[in-house]
This record gives C-alpha cells, structure tokens and sequence, in this order.
C-alpha cells in the first residue's frame, strides 16, 4: 500500500515538474516561409522555447505569451524572421527532447505537400489511424476544415462536455493525440484550423474557446488567406459558424479572389458543403443554400479550381460544376469530411456526384510550379482517387 502511494506521488510530483508540455502544436497566422507560430497548453512551469536553426551551436531563448482560459491558458511563442525552406529545431527545456519544424518556400522550387481533412476527433480510434496515415506522407502541413475537437455539441447532447473546463480538457487531449501522431521523425507538422459548428458554439461566437486557443491575423476574424509565396492561396472560409455567410466575409472574398488573381492556385476551403454527399444531407438546407447563392458564383468568376468542402462524414468528388450545372470549365468539389467519424451512407441520386463513398480519407495536395496532384487516401493510407490541376489560365 505505502509502494502504491508512493509511486503515485512519485507520478503527480513529475507531471507538476514536466519540462515538456503534453499538448503543444505548430501553426501558421503569418507567412509561412518566415515564421512559425508554437502553442502549447500551459505546463505550469514552461515559460520558454529554445530555438536555433539546424546545424548551428547556439540555441535561442524566446520567452512565450500567455492567452489565459477559465482554468489554465495557451502559452505561445511567435517566431519570425525565419529563412523559407529551412529546418529549426526547438525544445522547451535543457536536456528535453528536440523537434524540429519547417519553413516552407516562397515559390515553387520544390514541390509543397499538404493535407486537408475535416471532422476529427469524433472516434479516437479512427482519428489516429487516419493521423498516422497522414504522418505517412510526410505533408508540410494539414488544413484541417472544422469539427476538429467536438468541444461544442447541441444542447441536448451535450452531456459531459456542459462544463468550460471539460472542454478545455478536450481541446488539450485533441492536442496530445496530435503530438502522438502528427510528428514525422521528429518534424511537427504544422496545423491550420477552419471553423466547424462543433468548435464554435453559436450563442458564444467570437468569446469561445476556438479564438483563444488559436491565433488569427485579424483578432476574432476565423476567414482569412493562408499565402504560400505568389503562387498558392488557400481561402479559409467560415460557413456561418461565427461570421455570416453573406455580407462582409461574401464582400472580403470577393476583394480577396480578386487581390490573388495572379496566383498559380486558389483553393477555398470551409466546413459545411454547397453540394452534400451525405444521404441525409439536405441540398436547399439554408447553409448550402447560401453557399451556392453567395460564394459559389465568385468562385466560378475567378476561376478557382477545386474547393475543399466537410461536414458531411463521407468521400465525395463532383464533377466541374458551373452555374449548378455540369460543365468541364467549372469548379470540382472535394471533401467531404471524414477523417476521424463514423462515416455516413452517401446520396445515390445528386446529379453533381461523379464519385461518393461512405468511408475516412482525407485529401493530400502536391503542388509544383507546373500542376497540383490531388489524392484521396484512405484510413489505411491507401490512394483511392486522383486528380490533376494545372495553374489557373489568369495567373
Ligand atoms: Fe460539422
């Protein structure tokens, strides 16, 4: 008995004197091919991150900011002035374990490998299996397109999760399952949030957990570009969850899709699809409606190529689409949301579907100055579907 308390003493007194955060992720607000943005959830006695580039002698010691929540907070610490296409290593105390993490270039010199997959931690089984098939490819980053922790639940199946702090206790286990999987020989892959409804409570919008947990270029604003170089623009939307679909996010797009004409690829991506493939997902539910009324036209005008769309926990590919129409110079829309959920039987009847599956996968994009290559992979890590995209003609 006194070896078993002693041993759990032992165990509480090493968790409060850690020296490594549990949770700790790598994200981008800012250019990525100059500066690195660390997080991790407040370990008590972690304050700071060393860092050097790989190769030198010297580390450097960056103290973190605080973003205080309810019950503890989010340190982080925002590198900038970094050099493109350029490996760092980092770690948070002496004698820690070392990481390293990425730049990435600011054109198309070498090829840029990315992510996208929404809807993940529903089961945990299969947000790790999925995780690990990602890891696998070893991409730059990962877009993940909403519905990333399910903090947030309808009231009546709220259960457990009613409470602020249970919450935050999910965000931070998203992120230990995501420092478990998400680490390619000691590289962290970097993760870019887009909004879902299960992150971002309605009744609280911009005062949730979401905007303190991560960072944005404008405080509150969840829509935003995320810029590689000149050449590639994912268009991070949000599809009603916090901002309306309409008024100043449709007027932003448009500035936005206009202002990144000149680039190779511009790729929107949002949590809830314009065009289902889930079988019970309903085509004129207002959301998609709106979608297809405010985004869509702009996105046909300015001759975006692919959208990356969720929420509907299947595989999904359409045909080009343009003006609601099939038409080989339209949009092609991918998704749909099926990372780490019980994936759903698909709509059989949608004239738009040229490929529906009820299966995980997630998308990897590899982009080169001359096409994109777009795979579908599988939770086994296996290629199901593939497409090319050449740069748009307006670039
Ligand atoms: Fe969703």
């Amino acid at each position: 008995m006194k070896i078993k308390s002693l041993v759990l003493w032992l165990s509480v007194f090493s968790s409060l004197f850690s020296e490594e955060p549990s949770a700790f992720f790598a994200t981008w607000q800012g250019d990525p091919s100059t500066t690195m943005d660390i997080r991790w959830f407040e370990g008590g006695n972690i304050h700071q991150l060393y860092v050097r580039k790989k190769g030198e002698n010297n580390w450097l010691r960056k103290i973190a900011h605080y973003q205080p929540l309810k019950y503890n907070g989010i340190a982080y610490v925002e590198l900038a002035d970094l050099e493109e296409d350029t490996t760092y290593e980092f770690h948070f105390s002496e004698g820690e374990k070392i990481y390293e993490f990425r730049t990435l270039p600011s054109s198309l010199d070498r090829t840029i490998c990315c992510g996208i997959g929404g809807d993940l931690l529903f089961k945990e089984a299969s947000f790790r299996k999925m995780g690990a098939a990602v890891a696998k490819s070893d991409p730059d980053f990962v877009i993940v397109g909403g519905d990333i922790a399910y903090t947030e639940r309808r009231k009546n199946s709220w259960k457990n999760l009613r409470r602020e702090r249970k919450k935050i206790e999910k965000w931070k286990h998203f992120f230990e399952l995501w420092k478990e999987t998400m680490i390619h020989e000691g590289r962290v892959i970097p993760l870019i949030p887009v909004a879902g409804n299960h992150d971002i409570r309605k009744r609280k919008k911009i005062d949730g957990l979401f905007y303190r947990i991560f960072a944005f270029p404008e405080k509150n604003i969840s829509y935003r570009n995320f810029d590689i170089g000149k050449t590639i623009s994912f268009f991070l939307l949000d599809s009603n969850h916090s901002h309306p679909i309409e008024k100043h996010q449709k007027d932003w797009l448009h500035w936005s899709l206009y202002s990144h004409q000149s680039y190779h690829y511009k790729i929107p991506i949002y949590h809830i699809a314009a065009y289902p493939s889930a079988k019970k997902a309903n085509f004129n539910a207002p959301t998609p409606k709106k979608i297809r009324t405010h985004w869509v036209p702009l996105f046909e005008k300015y001759q975006v190529q692919v959208a990356f769309e969720n929420h509907n926990h299947t595989y999904k590919r359409t045909y080009p689409l343009l003006k609601n129409r099939i038409d080989p110079s339209g949009v092609i829309y991918l998704g749909d949301g099926a990372w780490g959920v019980d994936p759903r039987p698909v709509k059989t009847s949608a004239f738009y579907l040229a490929e529906a599956k009820k299966i995980n996968m997630i998308w990897l994009a590899r982009f080169t100055g001359e096409k994109c290559f777009l795979e579908a992979v599988d939770i086994d890590g296996k290629v199901i579907d593939a497409l090319t995209i050449v740069p748009s003609p307006s670039h």
